[in-house]
């Protein structure tokens, strides 16, 4: 290999991006490795400063099915992993009762930055702004590209309205895919910390069965087409 060629992901892409306008991660990914150390270096928006790293998706690649959740939590922030803290536990149990190994999956964010407020001691979660998912749309773009998923879940309103582009009702939607792309369609559901706010024990657990079914109802759509 020539030097020329074993360059690129070095310093020539570097500085490909600089002339993009600092380092804004508008070269496309050769392969999802890059993520981690490119969704750091983005400055498309200012969620960025405050955190103390970005957060990529990660799983299977490529893979069959693709959840999208909202954003870094604290947890995530600080261990630079996806759904790692009480909404990962619970996700986790979920797809281990849908007979779904969470390595068989590629999770990710339609933000990849942690936006909060300072209360105290803690950091208390903000939901992104449109303008802050919408910046940062490019990466779940990648993300798509790269992992090539059949059925995409979007875990909430936020990464539905990230995944289609305007604003949804998720109740309006939940539960029917919806074609995506031409290779990819979309499955919205709640986010699974909807389920850690159900108030009533008995209520909880019918939205939990229910998020359940819906995991193996979403395989079984895979298998099907
Ligand atoms: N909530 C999310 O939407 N994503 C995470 O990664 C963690 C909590
Ligand atoms: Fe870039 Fe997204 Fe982080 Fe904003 S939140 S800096 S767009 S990676």
């Amino acid at each position: 290999m020539t030097t020329e060629e074993s360059e690129p992901l070095s310093r020539r892409a570097r500085a490909g991006r600089e002339e993009e306008g600092g380092l804004t991660g508008a070269r496309t990914l050769v392969s999802l490795a890059e993520l981690r150390g490119a969704v750091n270096e983005c400055r498309r928006c200012t969620l960025w400063k405050a955190t103390t790293q970005g957060v990529p998706g990660e799983g299977a690649v490529p893979a069959r099915l693709m959840l999208v959740g909202e954003a870094p939590g604290d947890s995530e922030d600080l261990r630079g992993h996806p759904f790692v803290g009480p909404a990962g536990t619970i996700l986790d149990r979920a797809l281990q009762d849908a007979g779904l190994g969470r390595d068989s999956v590629y999770i990710t964010n339609a933000v990849k930055h942690f936006k909060f407020e300072p209360r105290g001691k803690r950091r208390l979660h903000i939901k992104p702004s449109a303008t802050e998912i919408e910046a940062c749309h490019w990466w779940l773009g990648e993300e798509l590209r790269l992992v090539a998923p059949k059925l995409v879940m979007a875990l909430g309103g936020t990464a539905a309205r990230a995944l289609l582009g305007h604003p949804v009702i998720v109740s309006q939607l939940r539960g029917s895919p919806t074609r995506l792309s031409a290779t990819a369609h979309l499955w919205v559901t709640i986010h699974p910390s909807f389920l850690l706010r159900v108030p009533d024990d008995a209520q909880r657990r019918s939205e939990y069965a229910r998020f359940v079914k819906e995991l193996k109802d979403a395989v079984a759509w895979i298998d099907k087409h």
